[in-house]
């Protein structure tokens, strides 16, 4: 079977990231392989667990682009250059536009912090806390062009407890993010997915 070529951008910490890798080495995701890792953001701690790994950790610095066009265009390059199936969003705090998602699209997925479609953008959890909802979550994606809007693959939903502080709440949905969103790559590198409309087809 073929290895499925994935591309990882990141902004932050890199805990997914780190989910996403550990499932790869301990044989969870098989016949899949982190190339690249791409932060829009210098020195994160995500470049260095790609490096840890042996993987490719590329910062590209959207401030010396004229726009958005021209940054997506050098994400795309190293891109092509690792021969990349399919491109993870791992806490990448950027809306993908056109010129990165259109070859993308159907191969690009994004893990949110939310049970979409309530709460996209930033800071799902803390919008989550404050709206003073009793259940939260998290949701694994398609992306599309409208922010986290996308054919839903996996959610999971995680309770908000009586005493809860919004970190609290945040670190109970981590522990399922990085449960959900290697499996969705799983079930993706397993060609175990499909969309239609606005549904993902599971056959597992
Ligand atoms: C995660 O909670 C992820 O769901 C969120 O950023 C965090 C990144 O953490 N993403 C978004 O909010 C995207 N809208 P990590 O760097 O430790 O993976």
């Amino acid at each position: 079977m073929n290895i499925t070529n994935i591309a990882v951008l990141v902004s932050g910490r890199g805990s997914n990231l780190q989910s996403i890798i550990d499932n790869i080495e301990n044989g969870t995701i098989p016949h899949a392989s982190v190339k690249v890792v791409i932060s829009d953001v210098d020195g994160t701690y995500a470049l260095e667990r790609a490096k840890q790994h042996g993987i490719e950790a590329v910062f590209v610095d959207p401030g010396t682009f004229d726009n958005k066009e021209g940054f997506e265009n050098a994400i795309l390059l190293i891109l092509a250059a690792h021969d990349i199936e399919l491109v993870l969003l791992a806490g990448y705090m950027r809306v993908v536009g056109p010129t990165l998602l259109t070859p993308y699209k159907g191969r690009m997925i994004n893990i949110h912090p939310a049970l979409l479609p309530s709460f996209p953008g930033l800071h799902g959890q803390q919008q989550a806390y404050d709206h003073g909802v009793k259940v939260s979550g998290c949701t694994v994606h398609f992306v599309e062009e409208g922010v986290d809007t996308g054919p839903i693959i996996i959610q999971h939903c995680v309770l908000v407890l009586e005493n809860d502080t919004v970190d609290m709440l945040a670190d109970r949905i981590l522990e399922q993010e990085h449960r959900i969103f290697p499996e969705a790559v799983r079930l993706f590198v397993q060609g175990k997915l499909s969309i239609e409309g606005r549904k993902v087809r599971i056959t597992d």
